[in-house]
C-alpha cells in the first residue's frame, strides 16, 4: 500500500490541525491522505490512511491504546517519551496492529512523522500484544542500499524490513549523482532529514516529503545532491528498480 502521488511538499507550509478524543488532544500537519495500491501515478485511493507530522509540545499527552493499524513513525525533531522513557530524535518506531501504543509525551516541542494504512479507529485501551520496534539511527550500521544497482555513493541504515515492508534511512554523499530516470515496483515515502537533493520537481530540503506509488508511469529523476542528504524512506511492495539513462540536458540542469 502507499499514499497517492505527492512530489513534493514542505511540512512547514501545511496547515496546523487539531484533534481531540478520549486518548488526548494533539496538533498535526498532513503530508498525504488515503491508501493506494502500486498502480502508478494515478493509483486510486482504496482505503483510508494518512501520513502526518505530529506536533508535540510539553503539554501534549496521548494515552496508551491498542494500535488499530500498523504504525510507522520517525522522531523528526526533539526528543519524546514513550511510557516516560526518553526516545531521541532520529529514532524509528514501528507498532503492528493489535499491539500496545505507549503513552506519548515530550518535555518540549517535538515532531514525529507518522504513516499508516487504514482507519485509525481506537477501540481498546489495552492490547493483547506488545511488539513495538524501536531503532535509534546512531545504533545502526551503514550497509548497501536495498536496490542492488543504486548509483554509488549511497548507503542505508535499516530500521525494520519484513515481508514487503521496509523502512530505513538513506544517506547520499555530497556530489552524489543519479543520471537516470527511475521507476520502481514498490511505493516509497521520503522525508528529508538533513541536507538537500535536487530531483524532477526542485530542491528538497529538511522537512520536504514525497510519495511515489509503484508503477512504470512513475518515472522520476535524474537527481543530484551538492551537499549530501539524509532521508527517511518507507517502502511497501516487491523490490525492483528500473533505471534508464536520462536526457543529458536534463542531467546537466540538476547540477547547479
Ligand atoms: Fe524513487
Amino acid at each position: 500500500m502507499s499514499r497517492p502521488w505527492v512530489d513534493f511538499i514542505n511540512i512547514d507550509e501545511q496547515e496546523l490541525q487539531s484533534c481531540s478524543n478520549e486518548f488526548g488532544s494533539y496538533k498535526f500537519r498532513v503530508f498525504a491522505n488515503g491508501t493506494t495500491r502500486n498502480e502508478g501515478r494515478n493509483s486510486k485511493v482504496i482505503a483510508p490512511g494518512q501520513s502526518i507530522m505530529l506536533e508535540l509540545d510539553g503539554n501534549t499527552e496521548i494515552l496508551t491504546h491498542e494500535a488499530p493499524v500498523m504504525i510507522r513513525a520517525f522522531v523528526f525533531e526533539g526528543n519524546i517519551a514513550l511510557d516516560g522513557k526518553e526516545v531521541k530524535e532520529r529514532t524509528y518506531i514501528e507498532i503492528p496492529a493489535g499491539s500496545q501504543v505507549p503513552t506519548v509525551t515530550s518535555a518540549g516541542n517535538a515532531r514525529v512523522f507518522i504513516s499508516y494504512d487504514g482507519e485509525y479507529l481506537v477501540t481498546s485501551a489495552i492490547a493483547k500484544n506488545n511488539d513495538i520496534v524501536i531503532k535509534y539511527t546512531q545504533d545502526l550500521v551503514w550497509r548497501s542500499p536495498i536496490v542492488s544497482d543504486f548509483p554509488g555513493g549511497a548507503a542505508r541504515k535499516a530500521f525494520h524490513d519484513h515481508g514487503e515492508y521496509g523502512s530505513g534511512i538513506l544517506g547520499i554523499l555530497p556530489e552524489w549523482d543519479s543520471p537516470f530516470y527511475e521507476w520502481h515496483t514498490f511505493s516509497e515515502e521520503i522525508l528529508i532529514v538533513q541536507g538537500s537533493i535536487i530531483s524532477s520537481f526542485g530542491t528538497m530540503k529538511r522537512g520536504a516529503y514525497l510519495s511515489h506509488p509503484g508503477g512504470d508511469d512513475t518515472e522520476h529523476g535524474p537527481m543530484y545532491s551538492k551537499e549530501g542528504c539524509l532521508m527517511v524512506v518507507l517502502r511497501e511492495g516487491p523490490v525492483g528498480n528500473t533505471f534508464t539513462p536520462a536526457d543529458p540536458a536534463e542531467v546537466a540542469s540538476r547540477r547547479v
